[in-house]
């Protein structure tokens, strides 16, 4: 099969590329490197021994995008083009509406004209809101979303669906992500992002790294056992081995399907920094300070329908987590760059 990775070259894109590789698959990305490397994909071109076709493209433009589905006729799309940083989108929030919800119908429109009924979505822990108690599960109705990045992913969602729902031969399956972290465990792809991190692992490692001084632990009186929050963190060669699972089912079915991917096992931020500690014998210099707005105390996914219908459960431990993800920033200190 041939998967077209719309935002490919990112964190998330960049290992399910690798996966995907490795799995006999053909690979097309097209990404604008945003926040985002050629390099990633040039790495993992050298680690499988096989081609990737990159197109350096924005998918909100639809004359490019509509060329990269007529030259290639992908089997299915992986949908993970999209703007990322919840503080940004509170300060942005017209970019963030503007991209992530152009991005998706201009792929929706390039598949309707090339006949890809296949679509596999990137979607977010975030759209169960605050609404939901964790263990959240997928028939739980949405909730409210604490930003507009959360509300883009809520929306796409709705417009992924309503797409299905118009044309039966449609197939769309919608993957909430808990909190993905760690890296290949070569070391040689990862997590790289722009500027300050927003995101606790990255932070972790630029402080072990000596990039940072040290972490600011947002609030340690949560109702949790320690105090700090509890999140649901995944391995992202676990995650990038759902999305193969998750296109087979793409495209055998027809409809929409909304599948967690977590591990179903929460972890404190206290418990991820003492892990890191211990598993990588080094120090993560910490302070506490006041809570993050629009933080919950907890959220952790239900993952009994993954392993139902994809047959597919995480595998790798929280050691395997942050012993990945130092291996990754200590080799590369300065990203890709
Ligand atoms: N944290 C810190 N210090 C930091 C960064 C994070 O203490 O410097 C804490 C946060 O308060 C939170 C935990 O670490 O308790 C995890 O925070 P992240 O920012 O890594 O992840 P979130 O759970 O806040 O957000 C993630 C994704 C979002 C998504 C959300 C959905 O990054 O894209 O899950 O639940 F919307």
């Amino acid at each position: 099969m041939k998967i077209l990775l719309a935002g490919g070259a990112g964190y998330i894109g960049s290992h399910i590329a690798l996966a995907l590789l490795e799995n006999g698959q053909d690979v097309v990305v097209m990404d604008n490197f945003d926040n985002s490397s050629p390099e990633a994909i040039m790495r993992v071109e050298e680690m499988t021994g096989q081609t990737v076709s990159l197109y350096e493209a924005d998918v909100t433009n639809k004359k490019v995008t509509l060329a990269v589905f007529k030259k290639e006729k992908p089997d299915c799309v992986i949908h993970l083009a999209g703007l990322k940083a919840v503080g940004e989108s509170i300060e942005q929030p017209i970019r963030y509406y503007r991209n992530n919800i152009d991005t998706t119908l201009t792929l929706l429109e390039c598949m309707a004209k090339t006949g890809c009924k296949n679509i596999v979505f990137s979607s977010s822990a975030t759209v169960y809101g605050e609404e939901n108690a964790a263990p959240c599960h997928e028939k739980m109705p949405k909730g409210k979303c604490s930003n507009p990045y959360g509300w883009t992913k809520s929306m796409m969602e709705q417009i992924l669906q309503d797409a299905s729902v118009a044309d039966k031969d449609m197939s769309v399956v919608l993957l909430r992500y808990f909190n993905p972290i760690g890296a290949h465990e070569s070391g040689r792809i990862g997590e790289n992002p722009r500027g300050i991190p927003n995101n606790l692992m990255p932070y972790v490692t630029q402080v072990a790294v000596g990039k940072r001084d040290k972490l600011t632990i947002f609030g340690d009186d949560y109702d949790t056992p320690d105090g700090t929050c509890l999140r649901d963190y995944i391995h992202i060669m676990d995650l990038a081995e759902g999305h193969l699972k998750a296109v087979d089912f793409c495209v055998e079915n027809k409809g929409t399907e909304i599948i967690n991917l977590g591990t179903g096992q929460p972890y404190s931020v206290l418990d991820i920094v003492k892990t890191f500690e211990k598993v990588n014998n080094i120090q993560v210099p910490y302070e506490i300070g006041p809570r993050r707005g629009g933080d919950l105390p907890a959220v952790y996914a239900d993952v009994s329908k993954a392993e139902k219908v994809l047959g597919w459960k995480a595998k790798r431990t929280l050691a395997d987590m942050c012993r990945d993800s130092w291996n990754w920033q200590k080799n590369n200190p300065e990203g890709y760059e």
